[in-house]
């Protein structure tokens, strides 16, 4: 997971001459991939509450598989997400979040926010710069370390992440007869093998050709980067050898723009609640073990962004420092972070079906790092990376206490000393998980119509905590005043509260498909019943597609016992 310092080249001081490899063994799709289920934990405040009613609890099931080709046009059609300055022919690594994509992700930022935050009483929030002095960055390890390693091909000008581009030898009868190459992907291994066959037939070699044994480029010997082809063109003699790439983004501070002004936007958010340790403890009466949460904006020059808004250059981040006593038992801490954000994921309507557990092995930990952990989310591209939770020790307070001089010690009630804290920090991406959502939620059904015609529905099958529009209120005919007025009074008073939308063209059913589409769990229709009789209307549910009669009392009801 992390590409904060723990997997870097950590401190300053303690530079590795060898290639930075960030240790993100959990991007690596397929090859390399180990994931071990493990029991899961759920913490009671975020499990989701079983409503009475007719709710169709999330689906654990393998929903339909979709295509990422299926979901980006969703967003667009739909104004989830647009891709940034489109109409310039758009930025790699960028995103817009349209009205619906907006509302869904601050919908999973306020449920982060109010679970981790508000509804616990060891844990505050803060909200840090995103440019800070950039002593923080070499104090943190990440001027000298936040690095990939980057293969160029002078040919085509492409340029690669080292460890995400593969090759093979391609051995006939025991003898090396040339090399293949293919970029990363769930068949890495079939592509390599397939380029293997079509060497020999090209060059029309007999034998017997050995199974592909891939590696990447990082693995390469400097005597065998000459012969193997780049991907962009398929001839050999274009790749470099990699060399570490930075990817902290660079500006400047002020008018002058020398080395003196040099500041970054920031990596990760992780780094401010560090450097504000102090501040909190000495403002915010918390006492061991406690912790300080933060959501906002990161910056990483990414080499190669891609599926999606899954990995790139500006994103959102929420993360958490949990500091506990140096005596304390940090693995049970740890396994019960990682137990509290599986919890929280199913909350939110991932099901379990789909994450699983990586552990990062212990000797690809960084040298103060003592347990990693990601939660990882079946996506269609592959079982990636969604929330990383790593122990990381007092380094980070110890290398700020270093770097700045000022003490980072903090007396403990309990022990009565002054001590620096070890931290447990569950980070997590938020596009990460708005990606997830969507994945996991989407499904095509055939469903039959009134009239007994089979028809296709699209529907976002997200949960009502996150889902953009939590009820649609339509009157059943546009042409009947006193329907139209009843639905407008209803969607007024709905509307203090929750994110509605009031709709009244075209048949019912199509409106219904509408609103399947972009996940709201409830429509409401005002009839000739609502007016004439007892003032109830249609409550109808998204997944189970039921219907009942429901009062305004009853349904406020269902909204606050869902929606939370
Ligand atoms: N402070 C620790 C840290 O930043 P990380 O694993 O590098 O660790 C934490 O990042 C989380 O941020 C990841 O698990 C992922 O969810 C998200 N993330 C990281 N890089 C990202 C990117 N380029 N695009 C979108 N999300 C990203």
């Amino acid at each position: 997971m992390v590409a904060t310092p723990q997997s870097l080249v950590a401190s300053g001081s303690h530079v590795r001459s060898q290639l930075v490899r960030r240790s993100r063994l959990g991007d690596r799709v397929g090859l390399r991939l180990r994931i071990g289920i493990v029991p899961r934990g759920r913490l009671e405040l975020t499990a989701p509450r079983r409503a009475g009613y007719f709710w169709a609890a999330m689906p654990d099931t393998a929903p339909t598989p979709v295509s990422m080709e299926t979901l980006v046009a969703l967003c667009k059609r739909r104004g989830f997400i647009f891709q940034s300055s489109e109409i310039y022919g758009g930025i790699n690594g960028f995103f817009d979040f349209g009205p619906l994509g907006v509302e869904l992700k601050k919908n999973i930022r306020d449920c982060w926010w109010n679970d981790m935050v508000r509804r616990r009483d060891d844990i505050v929030g803060i909200e840090t710069s995103i440019i800070m002095h950039p002593k923080v960055w070499e104090a943190s390890g990440h001027v000298a370390g936040f690095a990939d390693p980057l293969v160029d091909c002078k040919a085509s000008k492409q340029r690669y992440r080292a460890d995400q581009l593969f090759f093979a030898e391609v051995v006939v009868d025991g003898k090396t007869v040339g090399y293949v190459s293919a970029l990363e992907s769930e068949r890495t291994a079939e592509a390599l093998q397939e380029a293997a066959e079509s060497l020999k037939r090209k060059k029309a070699i007999q034998g017997r050709l050995e199974p592909v044994a891939p590696r990447d480029m990082t693995e390469a010997k400097p005597e065998e980067i000459a012969l193997i082809p780049s991907p962009a063109t398929g001839e050999p003699g274009s790749l470099t050898p990699p060399r570490s790439f930075n990817m902290m983004f660079q500006t400047n501070v002020g008018a002058m723009s020398d080395a003196s002004s040099v500041a970054y936007l920031r990596p990760e958010t992780a780094q401010g609640m560090f450097v504000d340790f102090k501040a909190v403890v000495d403002t915010g009466r918390v006492k061991l073990p406690f912790g300080i949460a933060q959501i906002g904006r990161s910056f990483r020059n990414e080499i190669t962004p891609r599926n999606f808004i899954f990995r790139s250059r500006e994103f959102e981040q929420m993360e958490m420092e949990y500091f506990i006593h140096e005596d304390a038992d940090w693995a049970k801490c740890h396994r019960e972070w990682i137990d509290w954000c599986r919890g929280w994921l199913v909350s939110i309507g991932l099901p379990e079906s789909h994450l699983s557990e990586y552990s990062h092995p212990r000797e690809k930990l960084a040298f103060y790092s003592r347990g990693t952990t990601d939660i990882m989310f079946r996506y269609p591209f592959g079982v990636q990376e969604l929330w990383g939770i790593a122990a990381r020790g007092d380094y980070d307070l110890k290398q700020h206490e270093k770097h700045s001089g000022a003490s980072q010690a903090m007396f403990d009630e309990a022990t009565k000393r002054r001590i620096v804290p070890h931290v447990i920090e569950p980070a997590v991406g938020v596009d990460r998980i708005f990606l997830a959502v969507l994945c996991a939620g989407y499904a095509e059904e055939d469903v039959t119509d009134e009239k007994g015609a089979v028809e296709k529905r699209t529907v976002l099958r997200l949960s009502p905590r996150i889902a953009p529009v939590k009820v649609a209120v339509f009157p059943l005919l546009k042409n009947k005043p006193e329907l139209v007025a009843r639905a407008q009074e209803l969607h007024r008073k709905l509307k203090r509260r929750y994110a509605v939308f009031y709709d009244e063209s075209g048949a019912i059913g199509r409106r219904y498909r509408r609103q399947d589409e972009i996940g709201t769990p409830w429509c409401v229709t005002i009839d000739f019943e609502t007016i004439e009789k007892d003032g109830t209307f249609t409550l109808r549910e998204r997944d189970s597609m039921q219907q009942k009669r429901i009062g305004e009392a009853e349904l406020f009801a269902l909204l606050e016992e869902r929606v939370y």
